[in-house]
């Protein structure tokens, strides 16, 4: 009988920390050993190939309630085939809380949604739009012991959005339990104020929507979201980061000693607002909050990712069809931009764009592009080692990347449920060619290999970059 499953031979592995040529042998869906000529039962050559673990998309969305008529248009099957299509092997989209709804139906309805769906393993954020005393002191306190250990709170949003006293009360039981708060920082009532401003002004086209939301409302909502966790000691992580201002806002804490985290995604370095006045409504395919910035904010996001700012590349994908009566046209093909729903498809193309604008282009090493986009996700959401980084006893969750496929980024390339791709037309070096999730090989050159309903329930761990600064004593 053989030592291995499958054996990965003559491949570049790169992970986090190294760079290596080595075969990798994989046993009962575990990286049992990294050696030289190994040998065993399947033998894959992935000479001239990287292989790289599988990306963590640590923030998308996936068939979550939108409750304005629309609807997203990827579940857990199609969503999870268009991530692993990309390279990407772990996901953790949001279970949200409906405001006076209990956390646990909550989660309990997101399970029933994914059941029997996805083709690689997945976690859960929660949302916390309700952090009433029943939430805080009984449900999440028992959810975080099921495997539930972070949660996306909003300073934005009328039915999601928390008020500071809100905040306070949920990054103090994130402090005591060891949970990772993420934040969304955008003024609320700056955005409602401008948008009536421009409502009232006639400015309804999409591109308005990137004027209702200026970069100062990310700054002093990113700068409030610092100060109330530095308020409790309590590291945070400010999710979809977009503007120069904010990306200073969260260095200036980082270099006061602060454990903040910040996450961009691709739409800040590859859309800017030139996007959203695409003619007629098709800007509406760019509306996202925070809205893409001005052309010449990109280089800044750059330099948050090369600089150390940012420690998560997600993808924040959240799907909605464009030419659809429950998609971007929910309110109808001229509706003013506070109507279009908020997000864009990138689940796919996460990896892609980061690796041929990033590594290719020299802006950054392979080892950072590893950490980005696989392990700093796993470390910060609770699921390393077993998963973001190749090493004896993790997942086998691999990727077999060509680094040098040329693509032409097309719609028809991409296997999410999404009629569009903000990213149509670019050119690409660098595309993945298969990959494996526990050993077995879920998709190849864009075709899926795998039974969708395979993907597992990852519980999470308290995670290790939770914990407070000072310690677990009080901090007042
Ligand atoms: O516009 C966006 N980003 N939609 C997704 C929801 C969120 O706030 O992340
Ligand atoms: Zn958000
Ligand atoms: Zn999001």
């Amino acid at each position: 009988m053989s030592d291995f499953d499958l054996v990965i031979r003559n491949g570049t592995v790169a992970t986090a920390a190294d760079v290596s040529r080595c075969d990798i042998g994989i046993r009962d869906g575990k990286v049992a050993a990294l050696a030289e000529r190994l040998t065993g039962g399947r033998e894959i050559d992935a000479g001239g190939l990287l292989v790289l673990p599988g990306g963590v998309d640590g923030h998308c969305h996936f068939d979550q309630p939108t409750g304005d008529g629309s609807r997203m248009a990827d579940d857990f099957r199609s969503g999870s085939i268009s991530a692993a299509c990309g390279g990407t092997t772990t996901i953790i989209p949001f279970a949200a809380q409906a405001k006076g709804q209990s956390l646990r139906a909550a989660v309990e309805d997101y399970h029933a949604r994914a059941a029997g769906k996805a083709v690689i393993d997945y976690a859960f954020h929660l949302i916390i739009s309700d952090p009433s005393p029943q939430v805080l002191g009984q449900e999440l306190p028992a959810l975080l012991r099921d495997g539930y250990s972070s949660f996306k709170i909003y300073m934005t949003y009328d039915d999601l959005k928390l008020d500071d006293r809100q905040i306070l009360e949920v990054l103090d039981f994130a402090r005591r339990e060891g949970a990772m708060a993420m934040i969304h920082a955008e003024n609320s009532d700056c955005i409602a104020w401008l948008t009536e401003k421009l409502e009232a002004a006639g400015r309804t086209a999409p591109r308005y929507h990137a004027t209702s939301r200026p970069a100062p409302v990310e700054r002093e909502a990113t700068h409030r979201a610092i100060t109330l966790a530095e308020l409790i000691d309590v590291p945070v992580l400010i999710v979809h980061v977009s503007s120069r201002e904010a990306i200073e806002q969260i260095r200036w804490a980082q270099g006061r000693g602060l454990k903040i985290y910040a996450e961009t995604c691709p739409q800040y370095l590859f859309l800017s607002e030139e996007d959203l006045d695409r003619p007629g409504f098709e800007g509406a395919k760019c509306v996202c909050s925070p809205p893409p910035r001005g052309k010449d904010n990109q280089k800044y996001v750059w330099e948050g990712l090369t600089g150390g700012v940012f420690q998560v590349f997600s993808s924040d994908h959240a799907p909605f069809r464009f030419d659809s009566a429950d998609g971007k046209h929910a309110a109808g093909t001229d509706a003013p931009f506070r109507k279009v729903p908020n997000g864009i498809p990138g689940v796919e193309t996460r990896l892609p764009l980061l690796f041929s604008e990033g590594v290719i282009a020299g802006r950054l090493d392979l080892g950072r592009f590893v950490a980005l986009t696989s392990t700093n996700p796993a470390k910060i959401y609770g699921l390393y080692p077993r998963k973001g980084t190749i090493a004896v006893g993790a997942d086998a969750d691999l990727v077999l990347w060509d680094p040098e496929r040329r693509v032409t980024l097309t719609n028809a390339l991409l296997h999410h449920n999404v009629d569009y791709t903000p990213y149509e037309g670019m050119r690409l070096t660098g595309w993945p060619v298969m990959t494996f999730s526990r050993g077995e090989l879920v998709c190849r050159e864009g075709v899926l290999e795998a039974a969708p309903g395979r993907g597992r329930f990852l519980p999470c761990d308290l995670p290790k970059p939770a914990a407070p600064r000072l310690g677990r004593g009080a901090y007042y």
